[in-house]
């Protein structure tokens, strides 16, 4: 065999085992260009005087015209403002979106889509959402008149059977939270825009980030985003963004964005487009810390079941990989016991912080049945596994043997409150 190919040779295998060590492997391929958009989309130097290579913060809430009506492109900070814009271009960019709306959190951005609808019309939503999504459209809009249903979307046939003829919106969240369930955006948004092509699908991308996700490419109409999590990722803003492609629906959004009032800061702003352009290294390592992480916890004896899309154990594990480019740093878990049990885990952590949110560069842990997820009604918990032990992480970048170590050690004190109960029933 020639030298050449004996290269190619050598070359292929090690590419092979690369791939093999590689968590990546077997989902779709990266998104062309996204490290470079993130870092210089919105943050071109010419578009100021000064060529300032980081976007200035801007914080007049008023700007001058050079004749009545006559501005250079804005009047009034809620209307637009030059910092709000950069993050904009720059997150329209990341999904591969001709528009987006910042605003001032993730639920500020549900209202202002929400108000899309008018009375009568009916939102078809995931039966497993946020927590505030579930309340909003629950207990606020079906006030408004809004006709809300919820449906497990992980089953097309009852996405079939709960479309109505007023259905005017469908909301997805996909991961879902806490159970990271995946939903298959294409299949949803191929039946309803059968159905009926004006019927706005919505995905919550908050999870996935489009690093990994871009709902927009699979059908959805909306893309929407908590950036209070993955987006800014460093736990000190709250944001909310709205990525599309549809001109119509745009114009309405920036409209309601400006006469609703539901924007942000430009100091958030500023923050926010800061953490976007380390997004992808971030999100890169969320996903092998998390995979870690959760093959450490499906072979200890000590938890019940593991719940990441990464794992092969995972009910929609391939649909996960045919739509997505990877995981981010969210595993939910059921460990062994009672309540107790969970309760000793999550107060015996030393690395990962007890506390609601995710997303952020530090592992975080929460126990949804008592904390994120208190307002869900018993029996709807009970119908979507969220039971006294069960457990969500948010995997950070810290370092692994550190991350599992403390995990390891968590369960040990868990473990050992059931010796001690064993240890007094013998007294007894
Ligand atoms: C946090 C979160 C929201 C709400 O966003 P805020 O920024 O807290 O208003 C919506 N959806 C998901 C999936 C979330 O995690
Ligand atoms: C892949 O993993 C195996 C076993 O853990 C190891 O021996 C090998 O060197 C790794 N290969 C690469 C390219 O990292």
């Amino acid at each position: 065999c020639s030298s050449s190919e004996f290269t190619s040779v050598i070359s292929g295998a090690r590419m092979a085992s690369q791939r093999q060590n590689d968590s990546s492997a077997g989902y779709q391929p990266l998104f062309k260009s996204f490290a470079t958009d993130a870092i210089h989309v919105g943050s071109e130097p010419e578009q100021w005087n000064s060529r300032a290579v980081v976007p200035p913060i801007s914080l007049s809430t008023t700007f001058k015209q050079h004749g009545p009506g006559k501005h250079a492109g804005f009047d009034y900070s809620r209307c637009g403002n030059p910092t709000r814009s950069c993050l904009e271009r720059a997150v329209a960019a990341l999904d591969g979106a001709q528009y987006c709306l910042a605003l001032s959190s993730g639920t500020a951005a549900t209202l202002t889509i929400t108000h899309l609808l008018k009375t009568g019309d009916g939102i078809l939503c995931m039966n497993d959402v946020y927590g505030g999504t579930n309340e909003y459209f629950s207990k606020i809009a079906a006030e408004f008149g809004l006709d809300v249903s919820f449906a497990d979307l992980t089953k097309l046939e009852l996405l079939k059977a709960a479309l109505k003829a007023n259905t005017k919106m469908l909301w997805i969240e996909t991961p879902t939270n806490p159970t990271l369930k995946v939903v298959d955006i294409k299949g949803c948004a191929d039946i309803v825009h059968e159905h009926n092509k004006d019927i706005i699908v919505v995905v919550d991308n908050t999870f996935m980030s489009p690093y990994f996700q871009r709902p927009l490419a699979l059908g959805a109409d909306i893309c929407m985003y908590s950036a209070t999590k993955y987006m800014n990722g460093h736990s000190d803003v709250l944001m909310g963004l709205i990525s599309l492609n549809r001109d119509d629906i745009y114009e309405r959004l920036k409209f309601l964005q400006s006469a609703i009032g539901t924007v942000p800061s430009p100091f958030d702003c500023y923050m926010c487009h800061r953490g976007l352009k380390t997004l992808h290294l971030r999100m890169k390592q969320h996903f092998k810390n998390a995979m870690a992480a959760a093959q450490f916890l499906e072979a200890d004896p000590r938890v019940d079941r593991v719940i990441f899309p990464g794992l092969p154990s995972h009910p929609q594990h391939e649909l996960t990989k045919r739509q997505c480019t990877g995981c981010p740093g969210m595993i939910s878990f059921y460990i062994k016991g009672k309540l107790e049990h969970a309760s000793t885990f999550l107060s015996s952590l030393k690395l990962f912080t007890l506390a609601d949110s995710l997303g952020g560069v530090e592992s975080l842990a929460e126990h949804p049945v008592s904390m994120t997820h208190v307002s869900v009604p018993e029996n709807e918990k009970k119908e979507l596994g969220i039971s006294d032990t069960l457990i969500r992480l948010s995997v950070g970048l810290e370092d692994e043997e550190n991350i599992i170590a403390d995990l390891d050690q968590a369960l040990a004190a868990a473990v050992s409150i059931s010796k001690h109960i064993i240890f007094l029933h013998s007294l007894t």
